[in-house]
């Protein structure tokens, strides 16, 4: 085991002399210029951190009122070329992945040129089933070497991917593809999670039931029992591979830099999947920048961004930040505790990872296991350490430095959206102070903004308010699919001339920024976005409901759990079995990651005189906290609150 107190120093001494940005005045002198001279700026940035078939004509042009942006238009590059081709020459043999299998002992590395054949070899067949520029493509897979392998292969022909993450379900995943109209479908035959199987392909199988003009589907399989059995429809991957004749090289398609790269779909307010656009040029620099600068990439590091490919972390680090800076990460199919709690850090020693990149939910889950499982491992290789998601709150922060960490790595806890495309508020390592639960700094190009309720900037330190942004940075995402109203009306309106985050925050004295939450119906479950509108809609299916509001509510792990107020016509007819079919009801529509925790039976909402459902009083109930409730009665039906106070079980975790 290494020595600590010399690693300690050591470590952080190298990040104050190292790091690339290295100085608070550096710092600023950069932000600076990002925000006053971002055509200067970003022109810069985009010739070092990209290769370009053509200059751009322009750099930045945009409307917030109108919600067009456009970077460096009329520039033409191609993100798998910038992923990966451009590497050959120096890193051929350099692993890009090591893949970590969900059963311990199995697992696979490829260079870059191993991936830069499968790439091609997929491209190949995809643009031979008629995938070409634009189209979309759905990737339904869990966190297999092929899934990376599947982004970079449409990114090269120009087809658009939409990865969907695998706890969706067949409804869910249906819905994704009819709203892009995808007619090629990637998956797996089962994934392996926890030593189970889940069922991939009979997933997408029922989900195309519904969304019946999907033409191609390619399985990858998984298990190795060899039973995908090719159709007219269905194409096994080895089969893709074992191409009798498979081309050396697929030219990747030059891209206008403003045309869209890949759709990631989130849960909107509104209950209807909102897919999020991002686009080659501006998404691909700002994906290579925030992650070399923030995670402090060197040519030898070895990174871990466990989140799931289905996820903006698990593109702009795990795949785009990772690829275009050349770098070798890790992936890991499993879960952290299966078979045991020290699946990560053995991980960990045995890759010796240097950028380790996670959740809060998972944090507070590997510190309630204890310490025992960490000091078996070695796991002096770490320098830094990152979350995202959630609020990193104080107690999980002090457990990963000082049990992670080991008191030498700095954390960064980075804040972005799927919006964001990158991390738009974050601590950068060396120079940032040490602070739990704090976002720390803007990054480059993000001139961030709180808002009190009558729209004025906070004029005190730690005043809460709304986070809003004021100028576009490459990162941003440029329309909603099929729908740019909504684009507008989501981001755009509320705050004119402003990007919308919808999220609360405060900003300290020292101009460090905390985010408290959403403000408006999404809750974060463990770091997923789930439209309370969603699950409302889904309740409300049911024949003995009436209405339904779901809030979210402190959950010990997950952070926020699923609290439904349930009003049914009939109270006779509450049971342990009807809350279970409301509970598998909403499982099947949306999928397990919207697991109700708490239903609460009522016979009717409380709601206001012109009739909106009192959402902040049900909160307060949600949370046991009552006593923040305030005066309500001039605008409900005060005895409705009382017994809705009085049936509420605290802890009452279903
Ligand atoms: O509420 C914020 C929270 O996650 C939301 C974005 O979720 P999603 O689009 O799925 O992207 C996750 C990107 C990692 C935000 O609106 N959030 C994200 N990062 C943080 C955070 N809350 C607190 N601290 C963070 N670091």
């Amino acid at each position: 085991m290494a020595d600590i107190e010399k690693l300690r120093n050591a470590h952080l001494e190298e990040f104050e002399k190292t790091a690339h940005i290295n100085s608070m005045e550096e710092y600023k002198r950069l932000y600076r210029r990002s925000i006053e001279a971002p055509d200067a700026f970003w022109g810069e940035q985009a010739k070092t951190y990209l290769s370009w078939d053509k200059i751009w004509d322009f750099v930045l042009r945009y409307d917030f009122e109108e919600a067009r942006i456009e970077w460096f238009g009329g520039g033409v590059l191609n993100a798998c070329h910038n992923c990966i081709d451009r590497h050959l020459e120096l890193r051929k043999d350099k692993i890009a992945y090591h893949w970590v299998g969900d059963s311990p002992g199995e697992t696979r590395s490829v260079t870059y040129s191993d991936l830069h054949a499968r790439v091609c070899n997929l491209a190949a067949e995809l643009k031979y089933r008629g995938v070409s520029k634009g189209d979309r493509v759905i990737l339904y897979m869990p966190r297999v070497i092929e899934l990376p392998v599947a982004m970079l292969a449409c990114a090269r022909i120009g087809a658009v991917h939409s990865v969907v993450f695998g706890g969706f379900s067949p409804k869910a995943l249906a819905n994704r593809i009819s709203d892009c109209s995808a007619r090629v479908v990637i998956t797996v035959d089962s994934g392996f999670r926890s030593g189970k199987l889940l069922p991939y392909k009979t997933n997408v199988e029922k989900a195309l039931e519904i969304a019946s003009d999907v033409e191609t589907v390619i399985i990858f399989d998984r298990t190795g029992q060899k039973k995908v059995l090719s159709s007219s429809r269905n194409i096994g991957w080895h089969e893709v591979n074992a191409a009798p004749d498979p081309p050396a090289d697929v030219a990747p398609e030059p891209m206008n830099a403003e045309d869209p790269l890949f759709i990631l779909y989130t849960s909107g307010p509104s209950g209807k999947p909102v897919g999020i656009v991002h686009t080659h040029g501006g998404y691909l620099l700002y994906a290579a920048m925030s992650s070399r600068i923030i995670f402090d990439l060197r040519e030898d590091d070895v990174i871990w961004c466990t989140a799931d490919f289905g996820w903006i972390m698990g593109h702009s680090l795990g795949v785009y930040g990772s690829l275009l800076n050349g770098q070798t990460s890790v992936i890991f199919e499993g879960v952290p505790w299966y078979p045991t709690y020290d699946r990560y850090w053995e991980i960990i020693s045995k890759y010796k990872v240097s950028k380790f990149y996670t959740a809060p939910t998972v944090i507070r889950k590997l510190s309630r296991a204890g310490n025992d499982y960490l000091k078996k491992y070695d796991l002096s290789s770490l320098r830094l350490l990152g979350s995202a998601g959630e609020i990193l709150d104080h107690e999980s922060w002090e457990w990963f430095y000082r049990h992670v960490g080991y008191e030498r790595c700095p954390i960064v806890d980075t804040y972005f959206q799927i919006e964001t495309g990158g991390p738009v508020i974050s601590p950068l390592p060396g120079i940032s102070p040490l602070k739990p639960g704090s976002c720390s700094i803007p990054f480059f190009g993000t001139d961030p903004v709180i808002l009190d309720d009558s729209g004025d900037e906070a004029r005190y330190p730690n005043q809460r308010g709304v986070l809003c942004i004021r100028e576009p940075w490459p990162g941003i995402a440029r329309t909603v699919h099929g729908d740019h109203e909504q684009f507008i009306s989501t981001y755009f309106t509320q705050i004119p001339g402003m990007f919308f985050t919808a999220d609360e925050a405060m900003r300290d004295e020292d101009g460090n920024y905390r985010i408290i939450g959403r403000v408006d119906n999404v809750i974060n479950v463990s770091g997923h976005r789930i439209g309370t509108k969603e699950i409302e809609s889904i309740l409300e299916l049911h024949d003995q409901v009436i209405e339904a509001a779901a809030v979210g509510f402190p959950h010990p792990v997950k952070r926020q759990g699923i609290y439904a107020f349930v009003a049914i016509k009939d109270i006779s007819a509450i049971s342990d079995t009807l809350k279970n079919e409301l509970i598998s009801l909403v499982r099947q529509e949306i999928g397990p990651i919207a697991t109700i925790d708490v239903i609460q039976w009522t016979t009717a909402l409380p709601k206001t005189r012109s009739g909106k459902i009192l959402r902040t009083v049900l909160e307060k109930i949600a949370a046991g906290k009552t006593e923040e409730i305030g005066n309500i009665s001039g605008i409900a039906d005060t005895s409705l609150i009382e017994s809705l106070i009085k049936n509420h079980k605290p802890g009452d975790y279903t």
